[in-house]
Parts: C-alpha cells; sequence; structure tokens
C-alpha cells in the first residue's frame, strides 16, 4: 500500500508547487516556456533532469462569482501528481511546501488524491498490464511539521476505505452479488472489537414484513440480504447516526429492461452501500468517542425471471405504506423505503443516505456532482460544509412541496415513478423518499415506537460522482470513492462536539 513516510529524501522526486507568479521569476522560466508550464492549476513539468515535478497553483475563475468549488482543491493536485507520474517507474516521491497558506488538512487531501489516483481496480489484468503504483511520499521540514502521527493514521485509514469502496463498486455483479458482499462484510469487521455485524436473510425479511426489498430482489439467483454494522462508540453514547447505502448489485432494469447503454455499468448500483461500508470501515479503524453509528444497506439484485416483480404490482412497505409499481427499474427507492423506515426505529439524530438513485440527478449536476437534498435546513448546511471543505463536488437541490403531488398513488399510498415521468426525476425521487423517514405517515403499529417523528435526514443522489465512464478531469475511470472522505469526517465532527 502506499505510504507517507515523516522524513526527507534527497533522492526521491521532488514535487515543488509553483504558482504564475514564481513561474516567472524561476531559474528554470525558459524550459518552462518551452514545455508550455505557466504555473495554472491542473499544469504540471516533469523535469527529469532535475529529479523535480512542477505543479501549477494558480487559480483563475473567469467570473466573479460564491462557488466554493473555484479554488485550488488538493486532492485533485495530488490525482494530478499521479496522473502524471503514470506511465513511469517512479513511486517514491517528496512533498515540498507550496508558497501560500497549506495546514494538515491540505495535505491529508494531498497525499489522499495520490495515493488514491496511483491506485486501479487491476484484478483481471495480467501483471504486466497492472497500473497500480504504491507510492512512498517523503515531506520536507515544512511538510513534516503538519504530519502528526494521528494525521498518518487517518490517511492510511482513508486510502484503504476508499480503495475498499473503489474494489467492490468495480468488481463484476458475479463476483459482488447480495451474498458475497454480506460475507465480506463479516470479514471485513471481524478484526473490530467494538463493531457489531448483523445479516438478515430472506426468511428475516420476508417476516419484517420488508416487500419493497423482497420483491426487487426476488428473480435473482441470489436472493436480497440486509446488512447492519453498528459501531459502538468508546464512551457514553451522546449521539446516533445511520447511514444508508442503496445496495443494488446488479441493475438490468427489471421486466421494465434497461437497453444494452444504459445497462453496462449497472454493477455500480451499489455504490452507495459500497460507500457507506468504507466510511464505516474508516471510522472502525479510527475509533469513535460518544457516536453509535449503524451502517444499513439491503444487497438485492434486480433480474428477470419467472419470478420478476411486475409493473401494476402494489408493494407493502415495511412502513405500511403502499407503493404502486409503475416501472420495475425504479427500484432503488423501493429498497430503500424498508431501510429508511427500518432505521427511524432506532431513533437515530440524523439519518443519511447515498444511492445512484436517478439518471435525471446525472442530467442536472453532471457525472461530478452529488445531487443533495433533504428535510432538516442544520443537517443539509453542515453535510454541504463538509463536502464543500473536503472539496467533493456536491449541490444542494431543493425539493418543493408543490412536486409531491406527483408521486401520490390513485390505488395506493404511492407511486415509484412520477407523473412527470423523468423529468426533475431526481427531485421526485427525494419526495418519494422522503415519506419513509416521517414515522407521522407510517401505517404499521408495530414499529410506531412512541411518539411518531419526522427525522432529520440527508439524501445523496450520487448515480455520477460514484462512477466515471470517461477519463474525466483527475480522477481514473470506474469507481471515483467520491463522498466516503466527506462522510467520514463529518461523523468525526458530530463525534467532537
Ligand atoms: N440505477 C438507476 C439510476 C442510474 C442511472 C444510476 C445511470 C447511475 C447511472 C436507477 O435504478 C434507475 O434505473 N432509475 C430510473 C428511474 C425511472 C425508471 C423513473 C432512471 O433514472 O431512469
Ligand atoms: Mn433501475
Ligand atoms: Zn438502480
Amino acid at each position: 500500500m502506499s505510504q507517507v513516510i515523516n522524513d526527507t529524501n534527497s533522492k526521491a522526486l521532488q514535487v515543488h508547487f509553483l504558482a504564475e507568479q514564481a513561474v516567472k521569476n524561476h531559474a528554470n522560466k525558459a524550459l518552462f516556456r518551452q514545455l508550455k508550464f505557466a504555473g495554472q492549476y491542473k499544469q504540471a513539468a516533469l523535469v527529469l533532469e532535475q529529479n523535480s515535478l512542477f505543479i501549477g497553483l494558480s487559480f483563475k475563475p473567469v467570473a466573479k462569482n460564491a462557488d466554493p468549488f473555484c479554488k485550488v482543491q488538493w486532492y485533485e493536485v495530488g490525482a494530478k501528481i499521479a496522473n502524471t507520474l503514470e506511465g513511469t517507474k517512479i513511486k517514491t516521491i517528496e512533498l515540498t511546501k507550496p508558497a501560500g497558506s497549506f495546514g494538515a488538512e491540505d495535505l491529508q487531501r494531498l497525499a489522499l488524491g495520490i495515493m488514491q489516483a496511483g491506485w486501479h481496480y487491476d484484478k483481471y489484468l495480467d501483471n504486466k498490464k497492472a497500473k497500480t503504483k504504491h507510492y512512498t511520499i517523503y515531506l520536507d521540514s515544512f511538510m513534516q511539521k503538519l504530519a502528526k502521527d494521528s494525521l498518518i493514521k487517518e490517511i492510511e485509514a482513508l486510502d484503504d476505505a476508499m480503495r475498499l469502496t473503489r474494489t467492490i463498486v468495480n468488481e463484476p455483479p458475479e463476483d459482488l452479488n447480495p451474498h458475497t458482499v454480506a460475507k465480506l462484510v463479516e470479514a471485513e469487521f471481524k478484526p473490530f472489537k467494538n463493531v457489531i455485524v448483523k445479516i438478515l436473510g430472506e426468511q428475516q425479511l420476508e417476516s419484517l414484513g420488508m416487500q419493497g426489498v423482497m420483491f426487487v430482489g426476488r428473480a435473482s439467483r441470489y436472493q436480497p440480504r440486509l446488512v447492519h454494522v453498528t459501531l459502538k462508540p468508546s464512551g457514553k453514547v451522546k449521539n446516533r447516526i445511520c447511514l444508508i447505502g442503496k445496495g443494488i448489485t446488479y441493475d438490468s432494469g427489471g421486466l421494465d429492461i434497461k437497453t444494452d447503454q444504459h445497462m453496462k455499468t449497472m454493477k455500480m448500483d451499489m455504490a452507495g452501500g459500497a460507500t457507506m461500508f468504507g466510511v464505516a470501515k474508516a471510522l472502525a479503524q479510527l475509533g469513535l468517542k460518544n457516536t453509535e453509528l449503524h451502517w444499513l444497506s439491503a444487497f438485492a439484485e434486480n433480474m428477470i425471471g419467472p419470478d420478476s416483480y411486475k409493473a401494476d404490482d402494489v408493494i407493502t412497505t415495511y412502513s405500511g405504506q403502499t407503493v404502486e409499481v409503475y416501472n420495475t427499474d425504479a427500484e432503488g427507492r423501493l429498497t430503500l423505503a424498508d431501510v429508511l423506515s427500518y432505521a427511524t426505529t432506532f431513533k437515530p439524530d440524523y439519518i443519511v443516505d447515498a444511492a445512484t438513485l436517478t439518471g435525471a440527478a446525472i442530467g442536472a449536476v453532471s457525472e461530478r456532482f452529488t445531487a443533495l437534498m433533504g428535510n432538516d435546513a442544520k443537517l443539509i448546511d453542515s453535510l454541504l460544509d463538509t463536502f464543500r471543505a473536503e472539496g467533493e463536488y456536491t449541490l444542494y437541490t431543493p425539493m418543493p412541496e408543490s412536486l409531491r403531488e406527483e408521486v401520490a398513488g390513485d390505488i395506493s399510498d404511492l407511486i415509484n415513478t412520477s407523473k412527470l415521468d423523468r423529468m426533475a426525476g431526481h427531485i421526485t425521487a427525494g419526495l418519494f423518499l422522503s415519506h419513509f423517514v416521517n414515522q407521522n405517515n407510517f401505517r404499521n403499529p408495530d414499529i410506531r415506537l412512541g411518539k411518531p417523528q419526522d427525522y432529520p435526514w440527508v439524501h445523496l443522489d450520487i448515480a455520477g460522482s460514484a462512477f466515471n465512464n470517461s477519463k474525466n478531469g483527475l480522477e481514473t475511470n470506474g469507481a471515483t470513492g467520491q463522498s466516503v472522505r466527506s462522510l467520514a469526517a463529518w461523523v468525526q465532527q458530530i463525534d467532537q462536539d
């Protein structure tokens, strides 16, 4: 694995960060002109004769605006370093002091960018073709002052967690199905004393009344599994958080089958579950003081066959609310409905879900961004702040009440598509989900423990941000691991308070 070493190494490739002005005054200025290196953000110049890599840092937004992403993102700078070195044999580098302000968190993002962009899903490649590089990252004296042991431990835990998330998102659907993923969860958490893993099988899901999960997963040779991982804090419980991830290990669309173009890459439809798996793994490694963390994901495969669920079926969800199926390809929200209402029975302070839920989210915010919605202004703001600080592209998406009637049913409480069809489909999907965190809607009296409550909840539609289909920007192809860093940091903040 890549590692950060709190020492210098003059033999290592020296990485220098330069802004425009420094490039103009540099002893290398003629060479830089030749290499068309002007010190702009996302420019790099590898000068092997000087054992140096020069990285540009000047960022000039074209328009004056308040977009918090209009600045140098250190994770991307790190990825630029690894991508520039791809194809060379170099894997020992030393980071040197950048001009301007630079803190420990910036170093963490920079190092993770290098480590993650150097990693590729190579499992099925011949060794000779495998591209993964494990970097040894040395630090100059300035950087060493930032790199406390705890920071290095955090970098390693996050690198490991993001690699886990990206690996399982990239795994082919036959390798990673509802049964294999459940076994992997058990194996990954086995070493941790404070972690409880509970796996519910099809009989238990049936008897709990989780028809959303069971209908969607019914036509698969691998029946659904509900994964429930609990992280116990070292001290008294002051906060309880439920993290929920969509876990469709393959989305063929079901009877409303996808076309070839849309089906390819649907192995990634469990990226929400994989994201929360990564977050839970990182936090298990780093430990929590007063926060009890629950990760819940229903893993199921949306397939076709004689056992397929059908458009026209009416499903009674765990909450008792009924949903008429209009399209078997809108399966994620049916599984999430059950899991969200199940999560409310633990009386959490916060519920956050991540899901590759709609193509509409990609249309609205692009393949780079996550669409963030929710029902609680304070929770929304605290998550947006963290995502922005981490440089993980996330845009707030309001859920207007005026669109709620679009998901209302005729012979049932709700429908699983919307009367607007795919228009604003990420928003109507969000509105659909919101019914399942508000216990006032629940019809099943058994799970309305005590006074019904509308739980603070945020929904992340990661359909675009979880997976790159093209070499898009600076990350690698396939699973990105985006959101793992921000969600882990957000839980840690709550654990501090
Ligand atoms: N998993 C897909 C959404 C998706 C699309 C994720 C592209 C990543 C990339 C989801 O289950 C789906 O099929 N959604 C439909 C919903 C529609 C039938 C209402 C969609 O977005 O088209
Ligand atoms: Mn689908
Ligand atoms: Zn799906």
